[in-house]
């Protein structure tokens, strides 16, 4: 059976989620930063995909209010995790700075998937019909790989 993409994406945050707990009990300190570009090229289009797709497309059927807070939520913490991030990128890897920038930013994401699975997927479980969240979950790896090449 096809995978929608509500399934995708729930494993996807498991994947990420583990891989977080290894860089965080990585031994060396070139494997944390072996680990954290892996979840980096992993996260990054993650949230784009979410965007132009999971977003997209719960935008487009004209929400009301409470659900257009709940997509500007799930931004405004995309937005947050990209800054820590990029906040990251510029420290050492060896400092306590990176590591309390990193603890920030796995604590952050454990939020953000609660908000997203929990309420995000009970919108689009009402807004679409599992054929329509089917062919998302194409869109979903289309957008991905679009930005990974862009
Ligand atoms: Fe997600
Ligand atoms: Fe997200």
């Amino acid at each position: 059976m096809p995978e929608t993409i509500l399934n995708k994406l729930r494993k996807e945050h498991r994947e990420m989620h583990a891989l977080l707990h290894e860089i965080q009990t990585a031994r060396t300190n070139k494997l944390r930063k072996e680990l954290f570009a892996r979840w980096k090229e992993e996260m990054i289009p993650h949230m784009e995909g979410e965007e132009v797709t999971l977003h997209t497309k719960i935008l487009n059927e004209t929400p009301g209010e409470f659900t257009l807070r709940l997509v500007e939520e799930n931004n405004r913490e995309h937005h947050q995790i990209k800054e820590l991030i990029q906040k990251l990128n510029f420290l050492d890897t060896e400092s306590k700075e990176w590591l309390k920038t990193f603890l920030e930013l796995e604590q952050l994401c454990s939020i953000h998937v609660e908000h997203e699975e929990g309420k995000l997927f009970a919108e689009a479980k009402e807004d679409f019909g599992p054929d329509e969240l089917e062919q998302f979950a194409y869109e979903f790896e289309e957008a991905k790989h679009h930005h990974m090449n862009s």
